[in-house]
């Protein structure tokens, strides 16, 4: 199973020093079948990278282009050095809030492998979306888009169940993952308002593969014990 931990726009450097510490002694000891990655803002990438045992890190979002005057924006090539080997692309909150579009998430997604990087690639309907009946066709055109390697991994986060304390229904969860299952061979995590309360349930729905996790992965025990609640 895949547990990544998206801290969003949280932490600083030292913050992120301590989680590492939390997580370390927690993980000491127990069987690592899973892949365990967590996603800090980039400026704690190198010194999380450093302080991690059994743990991947990777980037938040990455720009598709190698250098060059494109300000405020960073690299595969930077992030890699930074200890990254994951980036996440096209998260619902960079589709909202900073113009991410099906085809930026594209780029992103092909640059992402060229430089050896595993993308874990957000798709999710809207709440509009879901009501109108139009989740599946949503899910179809964002899935169109992305690259079909097998390094590719997915995240399925319905936009309304994302830092909303709602997450999906077992059997939307199940509907939408045998559906991208059917179009697209990867790995398929949920992500949405998962927390160790309702994180052994999710886990357990056919087809989910793992998951991303936004709030409750801040606090390293709360993480631990998300992890631990995989059968
Ligand atoms: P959440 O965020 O767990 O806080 O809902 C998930 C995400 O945005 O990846």
């Amino acid at each position: 199973m895949f547990f990544m931990a998206n801290w969003k726009m949280n932490k600083t450097i030292g913050e992120s020093e301590s989680y590492a510490e939390r997580i370390n002694e927690l993980l000491e000891g127990e069987e690592t079948k899973h892949t365990i990655v967590i996603f800090p803002p980039f400026t704690a990438l190198r010194s999380l990278s450093e302080h991690l045992k059994g743990i991947s890190v990777g980037a938040q979002d990455i720009y598709y282009e190698e250098s060059g005057a494109f300000t405020g924006e960073i690299s595969p090539i930077m992030v890699r050095e930074a200890g990254a080997s994951y980036v996440i692309i096209g998260h619902s909150e960079r589709r909202r809030l900073f113009g991410e579009t099906n085809e930026s998430v594209q780029k992103k997604a092909l640059s992402a492998l060229k430089h050896g990087l595993t993308p874990v690639i957000c798709i999710g309907e809207s709440i509009g979306e879901r009501e109108a009946g139009r989740t599946i066709n949503i899910i179809k055109e964002q899935l169109g888009y992305i690259p079909k390697d097998k390094k590719v991994i997915i995240a399925y986060e319905p936009l309304w169940a994302i830092g909303t304390g709602r997450s999906a229904s077992s059997e939307e969860i199940e509907e939408v993952h045998r559906f991208i299952k059917g179009i697209i061979d990867a790995p398929v995590l949920y992500g949405g308002s998962v927390n160790s309360r309702n994180s052994g349930e999710i886990l357990g729905i056919e087809g989910v593969d793992g998951a991303l996790i936004g709030g409750a992965s801040l606090d390293a025990d709360e993480f631990f014990s998300i992890i631990k609640s995989a059968k």
